[in-house]
Formats: structure tokens, C-alpha cells, sequence
């Protein structure tokens, strides 16, 4: 059963019927997968701690939805949780397995649509209708500051879920734009795409994850 009023997704989450038929012809061809809509990643110290949560798109075929934890097994993983340690975001070793012990440090980390779509490519139906899952996600953290979009997908349903206009709060790579209280950061997909073309370089991500880091920390230092 799904509640709609959840953060999560049950298991068998049946409202895109497109993605929920998709995930279960995998769950036929690889068993062992994880094959479902994959959770917020959370840090160890729990809801309370976290100040920056990253929106992703969505779970790519063999790497969330094969491993069940968001970024956890393809390319874009590496480069974003290599950067998250670097800026003290993170704390271990990434070794893209959810048992490699890689813990976050005041981050959570989601995706516009919970479940892996065909292609890479969500519809927008289904992306309004995981809304109903990023919204309280959103709510959830009492204490959250900043949000970092990853994509134009992202950022859009950020936006709505936040309750803004998009036209009012473009997208932008490198954008800070406030939202609702909350500081809303995008940048390009970290892709293999994106940094294969050059559209995203590492220093490109690294940069944005700096003026988040700074920000947060100049949010501690205020009285
Ligand atoms: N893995 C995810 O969990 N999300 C993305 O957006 C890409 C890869």
C-alpha cells in the first residue's frame, strides 16, 4: 500500500502504471535487484540533522534500482559522493554498495521520481505524481536550509513542490535562488552524459558544492 501523504513510496508503488510495469519485468530478469522505488538516503544522526537535501531525477537501471540506494552503482555516484566527502558532506569510503558504510553528515538525498523510468526519461505525469512524495519529503526535515537540484527535471519539480512558479524561479547551473525560506542551489546532472560532453566539468560540481558548504556554515555562524 502506498499512503499519499508518505515521503515514501510502498514497495509496490502502483501510481504510474508505466513505471511500476517497467519495474516488475525487471524484478523477473534480475531478482537479486533491488527493483522498486528507491528511499531517501538519510544520515545516521536522523531527520533533525539534516540542512541540505539533494534532489536527483530519477534511479538509473543498474545503479539505484539495482542497489537501492540513490547514486549508488553508476557513474553519477562517483563523482557526487567523491564531492560530498571532499566538502565535508559525507564521511567513509564510497565503494558504490549500500553496505560500503559511506555515511551522510547533515545531507539527505532523493529523487524527483522514486522509480527507475525507461530510457532515463520520466513523463511528466509521473514526475507530478512522485510530487506527492517530494513534498513531504521536503516537509519532513525541520531543519532544513538549502536544497540542491540536480537537473532541470529537478529543479522544476523542486519548485512546484515548494510551491512557486517555475517561470519565477528558473533554472540555472550555479542558480541560488530562495524559495519558501529554504535556499534552492542547482546545477547540471552529474551525469556521465553531462561531464562525457563537457557540459558539466568536476570543477563546475566542486564549485557549487563549495558555495553550499560556505553557506551553511555562514547559516551556523549567524546568531
Ligand atoms: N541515480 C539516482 O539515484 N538519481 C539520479 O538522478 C541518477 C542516478
Amino acid at each position: 500500500m502506498t499512503d499519499a501523504a508518505s515521503p515514501e513510496p510502498g514497495h509496490d508503488c502502483p501510481l504510474c502504471p508505466r513505471l511500476h510495469d517497467f519495474i516488475a519485468a525487471w524484478r523477473e530478469r534480475e531478482p537479486g535487484w533491488f527493483n522498486a522505488p528507491v528511499p531517501t538516503f538519510l544520515p545516521p544522526e536522523g531527520e533533525g540533522s539534516v540542512r541540505l537535501l539533494i534532489v536527483g531525477l530519477a534511479p538509473g537501471l543498474r545503479g539505484a534500482n539495482r542497489t537501492g540506494r540513490p547514486f549508488t552503482g553508476d557513474f553519477a555516484g562517483d563523482l557526487l559522493y567523491g564531492t560530498l566527502i571532499a566538502q565535508g558532506l559525507a564521511r567513509g569510503e564510497f565503494k558504490a554498495r549500500p553496505d560500503d558504510g559511506l555515511e551522510l553528515v547533515g545531507t539527505a538525498i532523493t529523487n524527483a521520481v522514486r522509480c527507475v523510468p525507461p530510457e532515463n526519461k520520466p513523463v511528466g505525469a509521473e514526475i507530478a505524481t512522485c510530487r506527492t512524495f517530494l513534498r513531504p519529503t521536503i516537509a519532513r526535515f525541520p531543519n532544513l536550509r538549502a536544497i540542491l537540484t540536480l537537473g532541470s527535471i529537478a529543479h522544476q519539480s523542486t519548485v512546484r513542490a515548494l510551491g512557486e512558479r517555475v517561470a519565477a524561479l528558473p533554472f540555472r547551473h550555479g542558480g541560488r535562488q530562495e524559495a519558501g525560506g529554504i535556499a534552492l542551489f542547482s546545477s547540471y546532472h552529474c551525469s556521465r552524459y553531462n561531464t562525457n560532453t563537457g557540459v558539466l566539468t568536476q570543477e563546475m560540481f566542486v564549485s557549487v558544492f563549495k558555495e553550499i558548504a560556505a553557506f551553511l556554515k555562514n547559516q551556523t555562524q549567524a546568531p
